[in-house]
This record gives C-alpha cells, sequence and structure tokens, in this order.
C-alpha cells in the first residue's frame, strides 16, 4: 500500500476538539460509548434520568482528562430536552455529535400493554429521540457545523435519516 494512501487508524478515530452529547449516558451503551469518546480526546456532555449514574459516568470521562460535564433530564419531557441542549451548549462550549443512548424497551406481552406505557415508550424513545436530534441539528446548522446523529435505538435511524436529510435541502433551497 502507497504511503500516500496508508490509512492511519489513530487519526480516522481521532475525536479531539470535538464535544459530544450522550444521551442515557448513566449506564450501558450510553456509558461505554461517553468513556470510549473521552479515550479518543473527545469532550463529552453525560446526559440522564438518572443524576447519580451520570455524575459518576461523568466523573470517569474527566478522570481520563477530558472535559465533562453531568446533566439530568427526562427524554419524555420536551421542555426537558430544550433545556438539556441549551445546557450541554453552555456547559462545553460547542456540540459536534449526539449520541442517542437513552431509553429502553418494555417487554410487557402486546395483547395486555397498558396504554400508559405504550405512550411513555414512544415519548421517551421517537419523540424524545427526534427532539434531540432536532435540538442539535439547530444548533450546529447555527453555527455552521455539520451534525453528527448515532442511534443506538435501530428502528429509529431511517425515519430521522430522511427527515433531516429533506430538511437539510430545504435549508439550502
Ligand atoms: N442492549 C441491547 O442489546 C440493545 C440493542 C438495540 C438497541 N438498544 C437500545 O439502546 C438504548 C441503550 O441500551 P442500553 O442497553 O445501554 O440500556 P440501559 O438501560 O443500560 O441504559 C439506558 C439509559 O437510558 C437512561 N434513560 C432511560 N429513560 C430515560 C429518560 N426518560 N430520559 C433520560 N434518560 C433515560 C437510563 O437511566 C439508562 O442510564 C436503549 O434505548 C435500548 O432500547 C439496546
Amino acid at each position: 500500500m502507497s504511503a500516500a494512501i496508508e490509512p492511519s487508524f489513530s487519526k480516522l478515530f481521532d475525536l479531539s476538539g470535538r464535544v459530544a452529547l450522550v444521551t442515557g449516558a448513566g449506564a450501558g451503551f450510553g456509558e461505554a460509548i461517553s468513556l470510549a469518546f473521552a479515550e479518543y480526546g473527545c469532550d463529552v456532555v453525560c446526559a440522564d434520568i438518572n443524576l447519580e449514574a451520570v455524575k459518576g459516568t461523568s466523573a470517569k470521562v474527566a478522570a481520563k482528562g477530558q472535559r465533562s460535564a453531568a446533566i439530568q433530564f427526562d427524554l419524555g419531557k420536551p421542555e426537558d430536552v430544550e433545556g438539556m441542549v441549551d445546557a450541554a451548549v453552555k456547559a462545553l462550549g460547542s456540540l459536534d455529535i449526539l449520541v442517542n443512548c437513552g431509553g429502553g424497551l418494555q417487554h410487557d406481552p402486546s395483547e395486555s400493554l397498558p396504554l400508559e406505557t405504550w405512550n411513555r415508550v414512544i415519548d421517551v424513545n421517537l419523540r424524545g429521540t427526534f427532539l434531540c436530534c432536532q435540538s442539535q441539528a439547530d444548533t450546529c446548522w447555527r453555527r455552521e457545523k455539520a451534525a453528527l446523529l448515532i442511534f443506538l435505538l435501530s428502528p429509529v435511524p431511517p425515519v430521522f435519516h430522511v427527515a433531516f436529510l429533506l430538511t437539510a435541502q430545504v435549508r439550502e433551497a
């Protein structure tokens, strides 16, 4: 392989100078991704409904030498989502990457699933994730930056991908 096209994996994964906002950072994928991003030089805003848990993740990010902040919010409350993204930008001064890990699944049998449970899952996993993306994209585009969105909720990305592509095209027109 010629030197000109030889891949540099450290450069490929280098996130220094970037700021990521990770929802659901208090546990599971969100915590693991926050710590992995910190290892690649990224500053991380950790957001979760569980304040104690997210403070723990944020402290671990800081221990890796990166700037971090912990924010408590409920994905199911639209006013919380808007406030959380504003607080994230205020805390670390910028926003480049959003990782959507917040939420969860309910395992009740469909035939007896209470309507309140269905509504809560949709409000948190679908509406909440969409509002996070919308707010983060708006923040980035106002600063003329690309908005990088990453999803852990498998059925969601194709729907949002189309929605955000269409929005981007309308904004460019
Ligand atoms: N684990 C898997 O195999 C798998 C596979 C595909 C998709 N997913 C999805 O990826 C996401 C993360 O999975 P995980 O295994 O890391 O889950 P997890 O339960 O370990 O972590 C989810 C985090 O989201 C937080 N959270 C829950 N409700 C919230 C709310 N209303 N507002 C803010 N934060 C909230 C929780 O406090 C928790 O810290 C989940 O939505 C899950 O459905 C998981």
